[in-house]
């Protein structure tokens, strides 16, 4: 008698999302197609990331993003692996990433649009700590053929038609929404496949845990030092992992809030609207939670540039609305 427990292993990524083709509002398999090229893409880094002390990946190539961040091998990898994908795919006409300055034109027939942080949590890549992948997912609104114009980029979040993030954990997972509810699924690196792992997930209403980053509380807005004042009151437990995705993803499963507010180094907050604050405001929403930059729904934004930056505020519903109460 194998003494392993026998787990009930769920349905397939691929099944899953044929079955639920139906429910995608618009044509036949791109949605899907474009779903299976992340996924793809997740299984690549992913087996880099397993590697990374032993393949020369980890540290800094030397270069800095357009966000002035000192860029990291795996960043840069990753970016390459996820565009190639989605290139290779051909339902994407273009990508907007952290780690590249413009727009990157893919194919003018492609008829969608993602936004990407292809490796999320860079500071923890050396130091193996859980790191991941955020993506959008857009309709484009010019026409098929015609030239990509930012217009199909700066999308507000409201108009996402998927979005969803992997997490490079202790086990991989890929968690996403179509707008029909948020699943998970885990990775199985010796099959090569994922398998539904957290069907219909919801965050808890109250939550106990608050993440922030307490080294910049002097700079701080004085609304969040008195929400942060009030988490100690109410006896919350603090934890912040500094990989927004497992903190998010801690925070989904057991409830609380993430918030990364404007501090002295950014007056705007550190989180870019458009490939990580929106797909997790979509994401948290299905989920049944709130996303705002404490005074605006996050998905109601009308984005202006690309790399724009904006407060966060992110997770169960009643610990959010909490934390707004203090902007009035
Ligand atoms: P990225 O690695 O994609 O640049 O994102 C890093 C973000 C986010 O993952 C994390 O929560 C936050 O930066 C941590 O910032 P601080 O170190 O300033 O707390
Ligand atoms: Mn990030
Ligand atoms: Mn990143
Ligand atoms: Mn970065």
């Amino acid at each position: 008698e194998d003494s392993r427990i026998a787990l009930p292993i769920g349905t397939t990524l691929d099944r899953y999302i044929k079955k639920k083709q139906d429910e995608f509002q618009f044509a036949t398999g791109e949605l899907s197609q474009l779903l299976r090229d992340i996924a793809l893409a997740g299984k690549v880094v992913n087996r880099e990331i397993n590697k990374a002390g032993l393949i020369n990946i980890v540290g800094a190539i030397g270069t800095q993003n357009v966000q002035g961040e000192d860029q990291q091998k795996l960043d840069v990898l990753a970016n390459i692996r996820f565009t190639r994908a989605l290139s290779k795919g051909g339902e994407a006409c273009a990508v907007i990433s952290e780690e590249d300055d413009e727009i990157v034109d893919l194919n003018n027939e492609g008829r969608y649009v993602i936004a990407i942080d292809p490796l999320d949590g860079s500071s923890n890549i050396d130091v193996n700590v859980s790191i991941g992948t955020i993506f959008s997912i857009f309709r484009r609104v010019t026409p098929v053929g015609s030239p990509i114009q930012e217009i199909d980029v700066l999308q507000k979040g409201s108009e996402q038609v998927a979005a969803g993030y992997l997490l490079y954990g202790s086990s991989t997972m890929l968690v996403y929404t179509t707008g029909h509810g948020v699943n998970g699924f885990t990775y199985e690196p010796s099959l090569g496949e994922y398998f539904l792992s957290h069907p219909n997930m919801s965050i808890p209403e109250q939550g106990k845990i608050y993440s922030i980053n307490e080294g910049s509380y002097n700079s701080f807005p004085e609304p969040v030092k008195k929400y942060v004042e009030h988490c100690k009151e109410s006896g919350h437990s603090a934890r912040y992992i500094g990989s927004l995705v497992a903190d998010f993803h801690r925070n989904l499963l057991k409830g609380g809030i993430y918030i990364y507010p404007q501090t002295a180094k950014d007056a705007n907050g550190k989180l870019r609207l458009m490939y990580e604050c929106n797909a997790l405001a979509f994401i948290i929403e299905q989920a049944g939670g709130l996303a705002s930059t404490g005074t605006q729904r996050i998905l109601d934004i009308e984005p202006n540039e690309l790399h724009q930056r904006v407060p966060f505020f992110v997770g169960s519903k009643d610990m959010v609305e909490k934390a707004e109460s203090f902007f009035n």
